[in-house]
């Protein structure tokens, strides 16, 4: 049975390639991506997933009083496709709690640090002000706590003394396309899962070029 996946965007979109672009390699397999929807008319990223012939949807979020009306919208629209997992890919909107509780298990999200450090925005220039010496991308289930859900990858960058936000980020988001896809491949595999709270993998993790890569292994008992 063919999985699939509704993706959720604000912008350019270059997750969703990483993510389109494994699909059709076979990297991740018997997996479609339903449909691109975004809260913004104007997001590249519906022109990338267009030429796919990927269907797309825009909910503007300002045509809606508040952000749980907004959710619930969204919410319907997406339910619509049955997705097997809802994928975040640079949508940056805040969900309700009883949006995310909608999908328990189901809903995963890409942010730009390496969780817990650094939740919200502006990440690469925290990290370069914070002096620290490796930065980097999580991918983690969402929960109603803002970049807060159990990570189930994580790829570490070198962070350069000659790095401003505009470098260190070009050198993260390469690592996003890696790892994305990866989690991507491996829940829908089995190979991965979240059990109580806890993510586990059983079999190794392919490696991740020009990154160091975690998590190590754990098979539940
Ligand atoms: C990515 O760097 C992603 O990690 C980040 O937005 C960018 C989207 O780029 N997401 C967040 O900051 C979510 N908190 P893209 O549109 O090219 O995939």
């Amino acid at each position: 049975m063919i999985k699939k996946l509704v993706l959720l965007i604000s912008g350019r979109g270059s997750n969703l390639q990483s993510i389109l672009r494994a699909c059709q390699t076979g990297q991740i397999i018997d997996t479609k991506i339903a449909a691109v929807i975004s809260n913004r008319a104007a997001a590249p990223g519906l022109v990338v997933a267009q030429a796919a012939g990927i269907p797309t949807e825009v909910i503007d979020h300002r045509a809606f009083p508040s952000r749980a009306e907004f959710d619930i919208a969204l919410q319907q629209q997406i339910d619509q496709y049955a997705p097997d997992l809802v994928v975040l890919a640079g949508f940056m909107r805040q969900l309700t709690d009883a949006f995310v509780e909608h999908y328990p298990g189901r809903l995963v999200n890409i942010h730009p640090s390496l969780l817990p450090a650094f939740p919200g925005l502006h990440t690469h220039a925290r990290a370069i002000a914070q002096g620290v010496c490796w930065h980097g991308a999580s991918v983690h289930f969402v929960i109603p706590e803002l970049d807060a859900g159990p990570v189930i990858i994580q790829a570490a960058v070198p962070v350069h003394t000659s790095d401003d936000p505009a470098k260190l980020g070009a050198r993260v988001l390469a690592a996003e396309h890696e790892i994305y896809p990866q989690a991507l491949s491996a829940l829908l595999s089995g190979r991965c899962k979240l059990e109580e709270g806890r993510v586990y993998w059983s079999d190794p993790i392919p490696s991740c070029a020009n990154t160091a890569i975690n998590p190590v292994v754990i098979t539940p008992s």
